[in-house]
């Protein structure tokens, strides 16, 4: 069966003293039955801060990108193997920020996944519809493409070792969160395009997540977690979002 999973994803927040002050909270709120598993993705420059502070305890690591490049000359980009080598068990890929901001296409993001695969990590790989999208009724489709380029990339195989957070772009950092039947409606999609080996395929929402939405969210049956931002960077509510589990 699925282990439920809850992801922070720090995003561009924290220093050396606050990321301190947040992981001994995390620490000495993490729930000690294993029925969740929970990480954190922090910037890259804190990964190695927060791989020491992580160590020996349930608290899984990851990145929030991750090169499609092994090693070489490519200015500013981190490695697969790079994050493996401090623990990291994760890397998000295919961000709606990064999608946005850095122009990143359906087919980068594969590859960027096949990369995490190869590098020993596992990919989160997200995918999501814009407000016009989902107004106009394309949401299935676009993110029916989306979860095809990466397929083109790594197959059923590698599908098979990622998980998918469906993260809707007009709920991100917005406060508006799909309500339960809407996410359930597309994580219940996800899973068919995924076929025969869906059953084992973590499929995370996010985009407003916290303590107080939490439940209903994980009420669904095809919603297995959270990839949560804002309410990640506050200890009580990462934890009672695990807990809603
Ligand atoms: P949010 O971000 O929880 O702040 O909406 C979610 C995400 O971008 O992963």
């Amino acid at each position: 069966m699925r282990r439920p999973l809850v992801v922070g994803n720090w995003k561009m927040n924290g220093s050396r003293e606050q990321n301190t002050e947040l992981l001994q909270s995390i620490l000495g709120l993490l729930p000690e039955s294993e029925k969740v598993e929970l990480a954190v993705c922090a910037p890259f420059v804190y990964i190695d801060q927060v791989s020491e502070q992580v160590a020996n305890t349930s608290l899984a690591l990851g990145g929030q990108d991750v090169s499609v490049h092994v090693s070489g000359a490519y200015t500013g980009e981190i490695a697969a193997p790079m994050l493996a080598e401090f623990g990291c068990r994760y890397a998000i890929v295919g961000h709606s920020e990064r999608r946005q901001y850095h122009n990143e296409s359906n087919l980068l993001v594969g590859q960027k996944a096949l990369s995490a695969i190869q590098g020993g990590l596992t990919p989160i790989i997200c995918v999501g519809e814009s407000l016009e999208q989902r107004e106009i009724g394309s949401a299935l489709d676009v993110i029916g493409s989306q979860l095809q380029s990466v397929k083109s990339v790594i197959g059923d195989q590698g599908l098979a070792k990622s998980v998918i957070a469906y993260e809707p772009v007009w709920a991100i950092g917005t406060g508006l969160t799909a309500t339960p039947e809407q996410a359930q409606e597309v994580h219940q999609f996800i899973r068919e395009q995924l076929g025969s080996i869906a059953d084992g395929i973590s499929i995370l929402y996010g985009g407003s997540v916290k303590a107080a939405n939490a439940a209903d969210l994980f009420a669904q049956p095809d919603i297995d977690g959270a990839l949560v931002g804002g309410a990640s960077l506050v200890a009580e509510e990462f934890i009672n979002i695990a807990k809603a589990v």
